[in-house]
């Protein structure tokens, strides 16, 4: 097998020496693949990805990307964060060329071809009819999608995104997930595919979307089990209709129940 695009081996992550946020996390990411984490709140999702993206340093063991050593951020890694970060000041067309002007993209597009692909992704997202709000003037929802947006106009290699459809309407998340899958390249052959490391809360969105969910456990987060979701791609609402798709979303339900119930008690 080839060497993993991302490994992490016992990495661990503590906040001022006594919240353990993440222990001994041993993890292989390929590439080209879909991997999702779920895990309860509080488990540590958003470290691991904040460590990932190369913005907070792990407390011990390593991380590497391609296999040299993660020391801060690069472009061929774009994060979307749970929090969307937009630019107030900026309008939505802003924010998204944000990306562009200065993501891995920006090399080799033309002023013509990067005002179309900004206007392409903001109409991908239903964004269209916005371009010139600032982030105040739209709900919560509508921010995300501009994350979103901003995230998938800079089209980079890796994707690291913390619940990026969290906050969308139930319609709007399962369209967003197809055209997720659609840029991730579940239409090309799996050498032609970016690298995504996709966390959510919603076990139905992990096991649709990805090649593999890694369970975590929390205080400290831990892995619990890797579960291979071997669905046929492309994948679709056939997908999200068939009976081992819904036997796949029990399987993890079980694997983080009684967690999620302790979660609830904090
Ligand atoms: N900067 C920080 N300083 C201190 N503690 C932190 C910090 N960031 C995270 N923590 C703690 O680390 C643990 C993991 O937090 P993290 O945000 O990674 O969880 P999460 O799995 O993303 O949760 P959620 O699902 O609610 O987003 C929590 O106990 C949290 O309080
Ligand atoms: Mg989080």
């Amino acid at each position: 097998m080839s060497a993993p695009k991302i490994r992490l081996d016992s990495v661990s992550k503590s906040f001022g020496g006594s919240v353990v946020a993440v222990e001994k996390l041993s993890l292989d990411i390929r590439d080209g693949e879909f991997l999702a984490i779920v895990g309860p709140s509080g488990c540590g999702k958003t470290t691991v990805l904040n460590m990932l993206a190369g913005l907070e340093p792990a407390t011990s063991g390593t991380m590497a990307l391609n296999g040299k050593p993660i020391e801060g951020p690069g472009a061929e890694r774009g994060v979307m964060f749970q929090d969307y970060a937009l630019f107030p000041w900026r309008t939505v067309r802003g924010n998204v060329e944000f990306g562009l002007v200065y993501g891995p993209a920006e090399n080799g597009l033309s002023p013509a071809e990067r005002t179309e692909r900004v206007e392409r992704t903001i109409e991908m997202v239903g964004l269209k009819g916005s371009q010139d709000k600032y982030p105040h003037q739209l709900s919560g929802g509508m921010r995300q999608r501009v994350a979103l947006a901003r995230l998938m106009a800079s089209e980079p290699e890796i994707l690291l995104m913390d619940e990026p459809l969290a906050a969308l309407d139930a319609q709007t998340r399962v369209i967003l997930q197809d055209e997720l899958l659609r840029i991730w390249g579940q239409d090309r052959p799996a050498s032609e595919r970016r690298t995504v490391v996709f966390i959510t809360h919603a076990i139905d969105e992990a096991v649709f979307l990805a090649d593999r969910v890694a369970v975590l456990s929390s205080h400290p987060g831990r892995l619990k089990q890797i579960v291979d979701i071997d669905l046929p791609r492309p994948r679709g609402d056939a997908t999200r209709r068939s009976g081992d798709f819904a036997r796949l979303c029990q399987s993890i339900w079980e694997l983080i129940r009684e967690e999620a119930y302790r979660a609830t008690m904090n």
